[in-house]
């Protein structure tokens, strides 16, 4: 089965580009808000870093959800798209003084803070401006994700995050700050999980640090756990929206949540990642000595992932139904690792042919680059269309 997609329209248009349908989205939206609200306390937020066209941040906005930012750019991009201050909740290992004013200018929620050094200087920054910074302190679980090397995060090794043992000395420390405010925990172990015992696990770890910081007498009004919900690149027409009742559940279940405390989310793959595909057009079917090649007019600079991750996109001919045969799909970059995958069976590929890169609307059109002085691919939405 392929993806339904207004070939039509796409005549007239410049490729690569990416096409988004916000049909979809409209209703992974809906799947979260109607399953994280049968849970009290459940926040959602969209980690803005997956997509940050501005027309998809539209939707998401009116959706409700609040914004997770890792940048000023996504900051000033989130309140572009309208997303409310008191909504957006600000993570990083390297804050620089701009973003953190900015930052503080804006009244965000939170700044999810990684150190002590990036502490002192946000209570240093809200002091000159006469303000108090909420913060949360992001946590190192220790806990591994079965996921690609790459994208796990919340091991002792990686770089985010405060030590666990070093924790209620930092807390310790910002409660004698005049111009910070001790909010909540934050903690993230990764990306692309499928696996709900991997989430478990940071719920047995979220459980015991609370106990602990309860026998100081210390409460946390805020758990923030991070994203990292997975999608299915294998199959993305067979259930193009994530399992959220199974991820919320397994979170209330497991996670003891204390009488009033509030529960954060930041998803971004899980909210964006199927309704995106990269379009691109065949350019020449290339006969090599011992393969095949379609060579499309897309290369890793639209879309990084497999190059970068060695990432599985499913690829489809959308405007042929001939019988499939073997080829490597490969860009045009001068680089030999620009290949969207190899020796994949897919329609008979012809000159012109739309190729559709499936399961790309998460860290697709965001982590494209100018290399080779390429334009950056535009992004459309179904809208656009009608
Ligand atoms: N919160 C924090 C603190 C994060 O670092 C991330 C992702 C998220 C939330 C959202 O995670 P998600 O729900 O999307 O899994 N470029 C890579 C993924 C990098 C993810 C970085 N952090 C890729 O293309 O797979």
């Amino acid at each position: 089965m392929k993806g339904n997609f207004p070939i039509d329209k796409f005549q007239q248009i410049r490729t690569p580009f990416y096409y988004y349908d916000t049909d979809l989205l409209r209703e992974t939206l809906r799947a979260i808000n109607n399953e994280a609200s049968k849970h009290e306390g459940f926040v959602v937020h969209y980690a803005i870093k997956a997509n940050a066209n501005r027309k998809v941040l539209n939707v998401i906005c009116q959706a409700g959800l609040g914004a997770d930012c890792v940048s000023g750019g996504e900051i000033e991009r989130s309140i572009e798209a309208g997303f409310p201050s008191q909504k957006i909740v600000y993570a990083g290992v390297g804050k620089s003084d701009w973003e953190i004013n900015l930052g503080l200018d804006c009244n965000i929620f939170c700044f999810n803070v990684e150190s002590i050094p990036e502490l002192e200087v946000i209570n240093e920054l809200a002091e000159k401006k006469g303000k108090i910074a909420q913060v949360a302190f992001r946590i190192n679980p220790n806990v591994g994700a079965h996921t690609h090397a790459n994208i796990t995060t919340g091991l002792a090794e990686n770089k985010f995050g405060i030590a666990m043992q070093d924790m209620e000395e930092v807390i310790e420390k910002a409660s004698k700050m005049k111009n910070i405010k001790f909010v909540g925990l934050h903690f993230h172990i990764g990306s692309q999980i499928l696996d709900m015992t991997d989430f478990i696990a940071l719920c047995n770890r979220i459980n015991d640090l609370q106990n602990q910081l309860e026998l100081h007498h210390i409460k946390v009004e805020n758990i923030n756990v991070g994203g990292g919900l997975g999608i299915d690149y294998n199959h993305p027409n067979r259930k193009p929206i994530p399992d959220f009742k199974d991820y919320f559940d397994t979170y209330a279940q497991h996670l003891n949540l204390r009488p009033g405390q509030k529960l954060h989310f930041e998803l971004g793959r899980a909210v964006v990642g199927q309704m995106g595909s990269l379009i691109t057009k065949t350019l020449y079917v290339k006969q090599g000595t011992a393969k095949q090649f379609a060579i499309v007019d897309a290369g890793m600079t639209d879309l990084i992932r497999p190059a970068l991750y060695q990432a599985y996109h499913k690829i489809e001919n959308i405007s042929s139904e001939e019988p499939c045969e073997t080829y490597d799909v490969v860009g045009p970059i001068c680089e030999s690792s620009d290949v969207f995958a190899k020796a994949i069976d897919i329609n008979k590929c012809h000159r012109g042919d739309f190729i559709a890169i499936r399961s790309a609307g998460a860290y697709g059109e965001i982590m494209a680059s100018q290399y080779n002085c390429r334009k950056l691919p535009t992004g459309y939405i179904t809208e656009d269309f009608k």
